[in-house]
């Protein structure tokens, strides 16, 4: 489902921080490869890494260094509906690349239980794609026309198989591309409060188009 990730980012690098400087508990949602997560345990925090296939999962536990294990703990399920969380839980929840995969309610839904779980003053950081890659111009289109229409989600895509039937062997037929104006939106529906929102990166670079992603982070 989608690729991960090894680059940092603006709300990746303030994660890490965050992370550093608190030497907190830490959620990482659609861990996958467990990148961060295994960054965040050598940072010195405690992390609940969740993912919806265990076989991620089974490969992070067994690469995780043996001196982290015992700050690492892993839940196999589906995020928001399958996974439950005692309230005022963690210091920080990150969600990367992870919210494309959900329909616009089970975003509200996501993000209303990430403010539950985050004790007061806890941080959300978020990353997702936009609609502005430009290998991805039939889903623009579509974007741009619910954008006109004021659609509530304008860059949710329920058919992306008949769109795009060469992005079937990544991605889900229900796709959903986020921009500034719908982040900062569900987020605030969420009762938090926006500390930083942005596109990046800010020039094509790396094989990535210019504002091909979008990162936030907001506070309970
Ligand atoms: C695109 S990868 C992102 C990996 C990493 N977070 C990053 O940013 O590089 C998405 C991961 O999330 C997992 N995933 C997708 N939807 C999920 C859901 N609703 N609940 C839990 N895991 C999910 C997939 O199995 C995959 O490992």
């Amino acid at each position: 489902m989608g690729f991960s990730h090894r680059s940092s980012n603006p709300a990746i690098d303030a994660f890490f921080d965050h992370v550093q400087q608190s030497k907190g508990q830490f959620m990482d949602v659609g861990t996958a490869y467990g990148h961060y997560t295994l960054e965040a345990l050598k940072r010195g925090g405690k992390v609940v890494a969740i993912d919806m296939h265990q076989q991620h999962l089974d490969d992070l536990n067994q690469n995780c260094p043996p001196e982290f294990l015992s700050h690492l703990t892993t839940v196999h399920g589906v995020f928001p509906d399958e996974i439950t969380i005692a309230d005022h839980t963690f210091d920080g929840i990150l969600l990367s690349r992870i919210l494309i995969f959900l329909t616009g309610p089970q975003i509200l839904f996501g993000l209303r239980q990430v403010h539950q779980w985050l004790k007061p003053g806890g941080r959300v950081y978020i990353v997702s794609g936009t609609p502005f890659r430009r290998d991805w111009f039939p889903l623009r289109a579509i974007y741009e026309q619910k954008k006109e229409q004021q659609h509530e989600w304008p860059g949710m895509i329920d058919n992306l198989w008949s769109i795009a039937p060469d992005m079937q062997e990544f991605f889900p037929n229900t796709f959903h591309l986020l921009d500034e104006m719908t982040t900062i939106r569900v987020l605030s529906q969420c009762g938090f409060s926006l500390i930083s929102v942005g596109y990046f990166p800010t020039k094509d670079e790396n094989y990535m188009d210019r504002h091909e992603n979008i990162y936030a982070i907001a506070q309970k």
